[in-house]
């Protein structure tokens, strides 16, 4: 934040574009203020397109029921059969109005979450992965979230240049409102 400030100030000595600029940077760092309250990140990473849309409207319910902001992940495409035979990461606002959600709830981009603010508020070396014990059972020391385990799960934190460096289990406990009050008291 300080950085991005520095810049504004010097633009606008520099710059006969002064009201622009000076709007522009006041509405660019308006965005990126942390949240205190803290942030829901994920991977869509179960199913093609109908299947991420449906978990992207459960994780936005999720986000708002916790009043945390939801760091909006990108679809990802399984272009296998055409060029680059590949997943491809595309950023929500290729397909959809990110801006819109926010009459409903707080959001931005995985993307800009990871540049702007990871640096800062979730440094590499203290990256909590939080996961159902579960799904910890599929680890090998039946311990760990299998964060990047397998495709698309690899790619996907790869391609934000994500490595998580703890796990955090949970059980007993499912996303639905009947245990808002559990989630709460987590402090995850
Ligand atoms: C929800 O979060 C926002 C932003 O952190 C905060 O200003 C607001 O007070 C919170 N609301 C409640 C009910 O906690």
């Amino acid at each position: 934040m300080a950085v991005n400030q520095q810049t504004c100030n010097s633009l606008t000595l520099t710059s006969l574009l002064l009201a622009f600029l000076l709007q522009t940077c006041r509405t660019f760092a308006e965005e990126l203020n942390w949240d205190e309250n803290g942030y829901v990140l994920y991977c869509p990473c179960m199913g093609r397109f109908g299947n991420q849309a449906d978990h992207f409207l459960g994780s936005l319910a999720f986000a708002k029921m916790l009043n945390r902001t939801l760091a909006v992940p990108p679809w990802i495409v399984y272009r296998h059969h055409t060029p680059p035979y590949n997943n491809v990461h595309v950023p929500y606002s290729e397909f959809f109005q990110l801006e819109a959600l926010s009459a409903y709830h707080r959001v931005l981009s995985l993307e800009a979450f990871i540049e702007k603010l990871a640096p800062k508020h979730w440094p590499s070396g203290q990256r909590k992965a939080y996961c159902f014990e579960t799904a910890a059972q599929r680890s090998v020391d039946k311990k760990s979230c299998p964060m990047k385990d397998g495709n698309p799960f690899g790619p996907f934190w790869d391609n934000l240049d994500v490595e998580f460096d703890q796990s955090v289990l949970f059980g007993g406990i499912s996303f639905s409102a009947h245990h808002h009050l559990q989630w709460i008291k987590k402090k995850f």
